[in-house]
């Protein structure tokens, strides 16, 4: 784990969500579904984001600009130095057979750096609308569904699910197949086991998800 004033190189608006790439210095990308704390220069707290893309010298995140830390965050310009901190927490288990990515919304953002780790394996991707869609050519092979079309509407069981996105989606997924690995989301305040923000009960006990997680068995989580 390294924490870093990473220079940001771009910013590109794709649909929705805005791409931030930053030079990665001495910070290792980690394990897809691994996550950075982020904060933008002046703002008093950083935010978890997952890493989406680490192409060569650079991080890339895709970021939902829906409150004051990621509005700030997505107005970083080129030049800018957001402190970097990361890799953190438990990333996706990559030894599965027969890989299905499976992305909600924003939950889309860690599955690009995931699909490049496994192969670019089959992808089913559900977004709100056409322009929050736009983030699906970052993920090669995927099937895009938009509401009132859901991805557990054309996903088919016996496959090795690994999801991101939001509850009720990950909840749903969870019932459909119980081996799939699902990155959950909690505020986080530290990233890193020292504040509790992110505290969520599994399995009868109380866990920190920014060490636990994110990401989970279902089975874990259905206990
Ligand atoms: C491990 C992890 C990885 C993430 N990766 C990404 C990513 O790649 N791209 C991205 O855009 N976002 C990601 N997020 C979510 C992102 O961190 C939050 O949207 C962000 O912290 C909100 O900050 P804000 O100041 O913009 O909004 P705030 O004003 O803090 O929040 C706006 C609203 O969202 C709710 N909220 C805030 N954070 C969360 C959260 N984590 N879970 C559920 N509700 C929340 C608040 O209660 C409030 O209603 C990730 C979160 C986690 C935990
Ligand atoms: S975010 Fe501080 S303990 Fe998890």
């Amino acid at each position: 784990m390294q924490r870093e004033l990473a220079e940001v190189t771009g910013a590109e608006q794709v649909g929705a969500y805005t791409l931030l790439r930053v030079q990665r210095g001495k910070i290792e990308p980690g394990i897809p579904g691994q996550f950075f704390m982020l904060e933008a220069p002046g703002r008093p707290l950083p935010r978890p984001m997952s890493l989406c893309l680490a192409p060569p010298g650079e991080l890339a995140f895709l970021i939902d600009p829906i409150g004051p830390g990621t509005r700030a965050l997505c107005a970083l310009q080129p030049g800018d130095r957001p402190a970097i901190l990361g890799p953190l927490g438990n990333g996706y288990r990559l030894d599965v057979e027969r890989p299905l990515l499976v992305g909600g919304g924003i939950g889309v953002a860690p599955l690009p750096y995931l699909s490049d780790a496994l192969g670019h394996p089959p992808a089913i991707l559900g977004f709100r609308s056409d322009c929050h869609a736009e983030a699906a050519h970052l993920v090669p092979n995927a099937k895009v569904v938009v509401e009132p079309t859901y991805v557990t509407e054309v996903l088919s069981p016996g496959q090795d699910v690994l999801a991101c996105g939001p509850e009720p989606m990950l909840a749903a997924v969870a019932k459909l197949e119980p081996t799939a690995q699902l990155a959950w989301e909690a505020p986080m305040a530290c990233g890193y086991g020292a504040c509790y923000g992110c505290a969520v009960e599994i399995d009868g006990e109380i866990k920190r998800l920014c060490v636990e997680g994110p990401v989970l068995a279902a089975e874990a989580v259905a206990a």
